[in-house]
């Protein structure tokens, strides 16, 4: 049975650590790593939009020395006549070693895992996980704190719909002394298995309307989008949109070393006053996420072995 990567529990902490590990090993000399994959093909089927996500899945391959194939929209695939997820899954694995999915509906991915004989990498489903946005993000927060426990995450958005939010929870929660603050408008929080999550692992969290009043306490500030395709109507979406928009100015009361994540895209959220500053590190997330998703295709691969 070959391991997939559905929800990021799928994956122990020790997991995580050796990915993180390989992450900055590969960082550090790349070149020792050109032919890891060699012969291998990575097939990214994406149902749903995606700049980043598909985008350093193909370089992480490429950088492997594998090759790819794959679609970039539902559109240009089977599933415009009506096909199955599963009937797509058991036709690409006869092409490719490894799979990278995106899909609208949540658990799509997991039906995927359930008919394949070669590894499945969920990369966003829905409103629901977003485990390898996670690696990203966990990898982004060791580089600047050295560890990962102990830390007091902000939460910033659509706490409802944010995939990258529940996966960086779920993610999160596991290691001692984290704590959370979710900041949403009321129509927009976290859903309740995410707080029991949160409640399960033993890690404590707050939730608040407005960000300036717990500013001085984040060590990292993860702001999202409005997940304008989940809404069910325009109305709800054009009066939440705005939610939240990041200034320099409200960074005034920050920790000198907090820093500022965001998944990416943004549309109004982050001012692009902010990225001048020290603190911005998405773009800095942007770059981490080919280096995880290179050592987590050789993960998948078995090919992990020092
Ligand atoms: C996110 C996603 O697709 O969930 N983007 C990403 O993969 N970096 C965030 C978003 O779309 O808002």
């Amino acid at each position: 049975m070959p391991r997939h990567l559905i929800d990021i529990q799928d994956f122990t902490q020790e997991e995580i650590a050796a990915l993180i590990a390989r992450s900055e090993d590969i960082i550090a000399r790349p070149q020792d790593y050109q032919d890891s994959a060699a012969r291998q093909k990575l097939a990214t089927l994406f149902f749903e939009p995606s700049t980043r996500t598909r985008l350093s899945f193909e370089a992480a391959m490429l950088d492997l020395g594998g090759s790819i194939l794959g679609f970039a929209s539902q559109d240009s695939s089977s599933a415009t006549k009506g096909e199955s997820v599963a009937d797509t899954i058991r036709t690409v694995q006869c092409y490719a070693d490894i799979i990278a999915m995106r899909h609208p509906k949540e658990g799509a991915p997991l039906v995927a895992a359930r008919h394949a004989t070669v590894p499945i990498i969920n990369a966003g489903d829905g409103g629901q996980n977003h485990p390898t946005q996670t690696l990203t993000d966990l990898l982004t927060l060791h580089r600047e704190f050295g560890q990962l426990h102990g830390l007091t995450i902000g939460l910033c958005g659509d706490l409802k719909f944010g995939r990258t939010v529940h996966s960086l929870i779920a993610a999160m929660a596991r290691y001692p002394g984290v704590h959370f603050v979710l900041v949403s408008p009321k129509e927009l929080v976290a859903p309740d298995y995410v707080i029991d999550v949160i409640k399960r692992h033993g890690a404590t969290y707050e939730e608040c309307r407005t960000m300036d009043a717990v500013m001085p306490k984040l060590d990292a500030l993860y702001m999202t989008r409005v997940q304008r395709e989940r809404f069910f109507n325009e109305a709800d979406y054009v009066r939440l949109k705005d939610s939240f928009i990041l200034t320099p100015d409200k960074l005034k009361h920050a920790k000198p070393n907090m820093i500022v994540m965001h998944p990416l895209p943004r549309v109004n959220e982050v001012s692009v006053l902010v990225d001048a500053l020290a603190c911005a590190k998405y773009f800095d997330q942007v770059r981490y996420g080919k280096f995880i998703r290179m050592a987590l295709i050789l993960k998948l691969l078995g090919r992990d072995a020092a």
